[in-house]
């Protein structure tokens, strides 16, 4: 088969590429190794930042969050058992949405679906070949297990970390930082009301936990836990005592009906490209959830490279294409920096001295009193405008 880009990955940054490339009048098709049922349930990013809302609602991929979305004006950062709010709509003018990363998955396949765009699930053997060359193409299987080729102009690897796409470039092209933090972070979503009405990240001697949620009556909440630890480790007692001696408050418990764990780790490939194939999301980069900003990375990635294709595909011009990577990696830094800060102001690393803890508590003061540090957390974390 033919088609003009070859998008490896079904997630949010495959997803609405191929949205906005169809939009733009120029052909898609999604190779995603998961099933339907399984992408649309895989409970993940909970908050989506003012621009990424935009971007949806531009094009016409909002019409759900508008009306089931939670609309937040700020969070809070809890300290020495009392919580500081940073009010960030008074401090930029801009606004939060709580929507779940699956709600918007399942969003954009309803859409590219009823629009006849081309997703394969359960698709597997996926190979990308002959990336320098100006026709590359992808060889999977379907689902039957039957053999397919697709030719195309371009691939994105949109295919997260743990996708074949940055594989797929020759050993010592690609330059990798990566940082490994101490800790990993255990996710439950419990049948249960928020206990307040906007996020806490929490700060204690126990190590971080987070509040956040979906819906007037799902909670989220995360815990600092170790990283060698599994899920079996934390039977849901123990879940909830440890939530109720970090927060120090009595949260509303319910049902657990969703658990993860997540391992928390930096990484950034430069450049986001290879002759032909684009990297985005994920596949490019990671940063900590704390800052809740890879979700919003994938999405503003996939903004740039639709409008470079668009330019390339449509008059062949270069230059869209030539300053892609640049281009996102400026604000994929300035995100990594930012969920830096948040992860080392807020957790507790194994072994870190009384003299760590202090200057932590230093930062986390600092930022809530001094209307300058707040706005500076309160810019990034809302979202940075488009460049
Ligand atoms: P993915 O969502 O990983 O999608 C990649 C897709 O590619 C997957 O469907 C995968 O099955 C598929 N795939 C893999 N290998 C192959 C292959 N070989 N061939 C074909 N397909 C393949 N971000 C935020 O912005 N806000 C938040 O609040 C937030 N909270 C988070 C909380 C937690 C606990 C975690 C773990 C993450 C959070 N994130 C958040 C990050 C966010 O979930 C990711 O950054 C986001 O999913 C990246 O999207 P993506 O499309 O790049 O990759
Ligand atoms: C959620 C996830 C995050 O990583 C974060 O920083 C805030 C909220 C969430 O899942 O709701």
């Amino acid at each position: 088969m033919r088609t003009q880009v070859a998008i490896v990955g079904a997630g949010p940054a495959g997803l609405l590429l191929s949205h906005l490339l169809w939009l733009d009048g120029i052909d898609s098709v999604v190779l995603e190794t998961r099933d339907r049922a399984y992408v649309e349930r895989r409970v993940r990013a909970g908050v989506c930042e003012a621009p990424t809302v935009d971007l949806l609602r531009e094009v016409g991929l909002a019409d759900r969050l508008d009306r089931e979305g939670l609309p937040h004006h700020g969070i809070f950062l809890r300290f020495d058992n009392e919580n500081h709010r940073v009010p960030l709509t008074d401090l930029t003018g801009r606004t939060l949405t709580v929507y779940g990363q699956q709600e918007i998955v399942k969003d954009m396949i309803a859409a590219r679906l009823a629009a006849g765009g081309d997703i394969r699930f359960s698709v597997s053997d996926v190979v990308l070949h002959d990336l320098t060359d100006e026709q590359p193409s992808v060889t999977f299987r379907d689902a039957d297990g039957v053999s397919h080729e697709v030719r195309c102009d371009v691939i994105a690897g949109c295919d997260g970390f743990h996708g074949v796409s940055r594989g797929s470039v020759p050993e010592g092209t690609l330059h990798t930082y990566d940082h490994v933090y101490p800790f990993a972070w255990l996710g439950i979503l419990a049948k249960a009301p928020p206990s307040n009405e906007e996020l806490i990240y929490c700060h204690s001697s126990r190590g971080f936990a987070l509040h956040s949620m979906r819906s007037p009556d799902l909670t989220r909440l995360y815990l600092q836990v170790d990283p060698d630890d599994v899920i079996a480790d934390w039977p849901d007692a123990r879940v909830w005592d440890e939530l109720h001696q970090r927060f120090g408050f009595a949260l509303h418990e319910g049902p657990v009906v969703d658990r993860l764990l997540a391992p928390m780790r930096s990484f950034v490939v430069e450049p986001m490209r290879y002759g032909r194939l684009f990297l985005a999301g994920d596949a490019a980069h990671i940063v900590p959830p704390t800052g809740a900003k890879g979700m919003n990375l994938a999405v503003a990635d996939v903004r740039v490279l639709s409008r470079a294709l668009a330019a390339l595909l449509h008059s062949g011009r270069t230059d869209l294409v030539e300053s892609y990577s640049d281009t996102c990696l400026r604000r994929v830094w300035r995100a990594e920096h930012f969920s830096y800060f948040m992860t080392t102001m807020l957790h507790r690393a194994p072994g870190a001295d009384p003299f760590q803890q202090r200057l932590q508590l230093s930062q986390l003061r600092y930022t809530v009193s001094s209307t300058a540090a707040a706005t500076s957390l309160a810019e990034n974390y809302v979202g940075l405008p488009f460049a």
